[in-house]
């Protein structure tokens, strides 16, 4: 079965098997297949965070568990619960109807609700972690359902518990979020001020922000379903502030974050660029032109490929500036 229509990045590699999952039902069904615990499994939520790199000889598994539910609300917040399968950008378009506050920085993000906890997903100085209460998983070796509460989570940056300890043990099922009925806004980041300002917003709102996010997302991210992508390709990697220090001698225009005393954070894209890989193109793949962080398949771009790129760019930024980049995308 090709896989092309299940990764954002549009590789055609196959699996050996492909069953889509509706229910809780059908995840109990599925793990009690003779070979649902001899052949190695690949759950799909949207494929946003993946690169095929060769055919899947096993079992892949798109999870499209959906429904969204107030579970309860008081004066002032707001607990919503929506099924793995939901798509976040149609779950965050549901919350800013509502005017539930949380998740409007999060904005047209790819992929589904049931994957963002895998890597906290973020964006414009707001993660997931931020919001997220609590959520339903089964666990593939004994079928039981598990609660994960956000400390049980470990969500770190563009990480958690299910990227590390407990990696390929669950499906996820559900996830519910803690959401306000008061906004806090988070406009600091980057362009969110100056794209409202442009838009002629002059009262803040939860739907202003998350039209200024989509704005910005659309004007520098390419959009999966007409160029295969996964989003961000490495992690914004953190220096030593000493480090940091030094390269600014060297680079003084070199952009950081100071995360603590010790330690920064650097946009991985200025690194990339400044290495000359911005734009690009080698064949059907390449480095986006308007996000060096991002690399593209424009069309028939095989999944070996991208992760030679990738190594390419993962080296040449090593040589020139020391730092080494760690991916973000998920290799099968
Ligand atoms: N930059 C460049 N050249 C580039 C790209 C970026 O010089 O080609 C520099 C600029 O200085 C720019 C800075 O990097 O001001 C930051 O760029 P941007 O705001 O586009 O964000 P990012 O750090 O490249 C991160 C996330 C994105 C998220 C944005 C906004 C990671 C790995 N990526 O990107 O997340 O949307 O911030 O919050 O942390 C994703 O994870 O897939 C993703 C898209």
């Amino acid at each position: 079965v090709s896989l092309k229509p299940y990764n954002t990045f549009g590789i055609d590699a196959t699996a050996r098997y492909l069953v889509e999952v509706e229910n809780e039902e059908d995840i109990q069904t599925l793990l009690q297949l003779p070979n649902a615990h001899t052949s190695p499994m690949l759950i799909l939520g949207g494929g946003s965070n993946l690169l095929l790199t060769q055919d899947f000889n096993g079992l892949a598994v798109k999870i499209n568990l959906k429904g969204i539910q107030v579970v309860k609300e008081d004066q002032e917040h707001v607990w919503v619960r929506a099924g793995a399968g939901e798509n976040w950008h149609g779950f965050v378009m549901h919350c800013v109807e509502k005017g539930w506050a949380g998740l409007e920085n999060l904005s047209l993000i790819p992929g589904t609700v049931g994957a963002a906890p895998m890597q906290n997903i973020g964006a414009y100085g707001v993660e997931i972690k931020d919001t997220f209460d609590r959520l339903e998983a089964v666990q593939l070796a004994t079928g039981e359902k598990h609660i994960f509460t956000n400390a049980d989570c470990r969500f770190g940056y563009r990480d958690s518990v299910f990227k590390n300890e407990v990696k390929g043990q669950y499906i996820i099922s559900s996830v519910q979020f803690k959401l306000a009925k008061q906004p806090t806004f988070q406009v600091s980041y980057g362009d969110i001020q100056t794209t409202l300002t442009q838009m002629g917003v002059k009262e803040l709102s939860i739907r202003a922000v998350s039209e200024a996010v989509i704005k910005i997302r659309r004007s520098k991210l390419p959009d999966p379903a007409e160029i295969g992508n996964a989003g961000s390709f490495f992690k914004n990697p953190e220096i030593p502030a000493s480090q940091y220090e030094a390269l600014k001698i060297q680079y003084p225009a070199i952009p950081g974050y100071v995360i603590n005393d010790t330690t920064v954070k650097v946009p991985a894209g200025w690194l990339i660029e400044q290495n000359g890989w911005k734009g690009k193109r080698f064949g059907s793949i390449g480095v986006h032109t308007r996000q060096a962080l991002v690399l593209v398949n424009y069309g028939g771009g095989k999944g070996a490929d991208i992760q030679q790129l990738a190594y390419k760019i993962q080296n040449s930024v090593e040589e020139q500036f020391g730092i080494r980049l760690h991916t973000e995308v998920n290799f099968v």
